[in-house]
């Protein structure tokens, strides 16, 4: 009997695919470059269903059914063309390779093409949900082409998470389709924790409650429209403490938050396609900060409000407000992670259904959360939403938090505490809703330097002001 799938990169991640395929009745061939991680995982998880390890490149593409399938589950970057070098050359038109890695994107479009050339599907694939996700039921975004779905679709919903049924699993679109939405996935895991950790600072700092006491109020938070992962999570890191000190776990680990790249390619994609996405960028620079470690160093002891804890209706109402400031933030960047995969789709000839998406993030990934069901909900009413601050629910809830947003953020000034997540939020809430912004008077800035022209209100095309004559007359330009 041949494998209907098979897997090559069998560290963790990989390794968990495979078992994942294996447990639900699927024959996974199994490669790795080094034979002990194939040999381990037979004798470690053989019993949980049918493998095939193999032990060069020809016995496993040898093993596969056709079209074969193999999945690689490598380092992003050169390690994964790396793997493709040694396969392509040995698969056959209309056999399928899916990278399961974080890739980027535009390698996956390169990688793509290249591999269509030969006849081959490259169908780079977005995993979330970490380790027990892979195993478990992640939540899975697969680029590349309609035929390669057909074959592949089945076996990764079958493997997915599911949510009320549904499998947390779907075709995004085209080439690098996938990979841009996995992309754009972290970057809002990247924001929304970052939010987080602005919310703990703020109890902490105006509230003055410990670690476990904070643990306590997300708890609470995520009994109701708050519901996540990482909500969970954090309440269950907050009240853990370290063994050896006997203090909060989370005052003996160095407050420099690491990054491995996928959230700064976001923002870097996100300024290359002209898209607003400042509390993604936020997040990124908030962990760059973290880690500025000299700069931080010295600038220790500058001057600045020293952290005091509220008192009476400000200190009673506080938890409440900073709820609402953070379901409002979130709001907002989710709204520009939507817009940013609205914005990669048009620019790449992507039909992306967003409801889709938000569908998929609702079990099985890191964002996983309830309040993804009326994303999800906003996008079906709407496909092409312009942004869902303005679909309802949503907009009721930005609408009551306005008070709180606004006291949270005026408190985190007052107070010295640093609040980048929450107070570019609604910086970018308040510039949208905006009649009029003062980039009318960069305009005419750009015009006086640069003679870079501007539009006007009243008439069609671009003026020119002569700013050097007395008369400063105005002529088309
Ligand atoms: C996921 C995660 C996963 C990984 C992040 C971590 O969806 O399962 O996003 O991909 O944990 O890439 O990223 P950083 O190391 O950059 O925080």
């Amino acid at each position: 009997k041949k494998a209907s799938i098979g897997v090559t990169g069998l560290a963790v991640m990989g390794r968990n695919l495979a078992r994942n395929l294996a447990r639900h009745g699927h024959t996974v061939a199994l490669h790795n470059r080094s034979e002990a991680r194939t040999r381990e995982l037979v004798e470690q998880f053989g019993h949980e269903g049918e493998f095939i390890p193999t032990y060069s490149a020809q016995e496993f593409v040898d093993a596969l059914d056709r079209p074969r399938q193999i999945v690689i589950m490598v380092k992003a970057g050169a390690p994964t063309d790396a793997v493709i070098d040694e396969f392509a050359p040995l698969l056959e038109k209309g056999d399928v390779i899916v990278d399961a890695g974080n890739a980027h994107f535009a390698d996956t479009r390169r990688r793509e093409a290249a591999l269509r050339e030969q006849g081959l599907h490259f169908v780079g694939t977005g995993v979330s949900g970490g380790e027990e996700g892979a195993l478990h039921g992640p939540s899975i975004m697969p680029g590349g082409s309609v035929e390669s779905y057909q074959s592949l679709g089945p076996l990764f919903e079958d493997i997915s998470a599911k949510v009320d049924g549904v499998p947390c699993c779907t075709h995004i679109g085209p080439d690098g389709a996938g990979h841009f939405v996995k992309m754009v996935h972290n970057g809002i895991e990247y924001a929304d924790m970052q939010l987080i950790a602005e919310s703990f600072d703020l109890l902490r700092g105006a509230l003055g409650y410990e670690p476990a006491r904070i643990a306590e109020v997300f708890k609470t938070w995520n009994t109701g429209r708050l519901d996540s992962y990482l909500i969970e999570i954090t309440a269950e890191v907050l009240k853990h403490t370290d063994a050896a000190t006997g203090k909060p776990f989370v005052d003996i680990v160095t407050d420099q938050a690491e990054q491995k790249g996928t959230g700064r390619w976001t923002v870097q994609i996100g300024l290359d396609l002209g898209v607003p996405i400042s509390g993604i960028a936020e997040a990124v620079f908030a962990r760059s900060l973290s880690g500025s470690a000299d700069l931080r160093k010295a600038s220790r002891g500058l001057p600045g409000p020293a952290r005091k804890a509220l008192s009476g209706a400000e200190a009673e109402s506080f938890a409440d407000d900073v709820e609402r400031a953070l379901y409002a933030s979130k709001i907002v960047a989710y709204a520009q992670g939507f817009n940013q995969i609205q914005a990669g789709g048009a620019e790449y000839g992507w039909d992306i259904d967003l409801g889709a998406v938000a569908k998929i993030w609702r079990g099985g990934c890191i964002i996983r959360a309830k309040f993804l069901d009326d994303v999800t909900a906003a996008f079906a009413a709407e496909p092409k939403l312009p942004t869902l601050l303005t679909s309802g629910d949503f907009r009721k809830a930005v609408e009551d938090a306005q008070d709180s947003w606004r006291s949270v953020v005026a408190t985190a000034v007052k107070l010295g505490i640093p609040t980048p997540g929450f107070s570019t939020a609604l910086a970018y809430y308040d510039a949208l809703r905006a009649e009029r912004l003062p980039a009318a008077l960069v305009q005419g800035q750009r015009d006086f330097f640069g003679a870079h022209t501007y539009r006007r209100v009243d008439r069609e095309g671009s003026f020119h002001t002569e700013w050097a004559t007395d008369e400063r007359a105005e002529h088309s330009a």
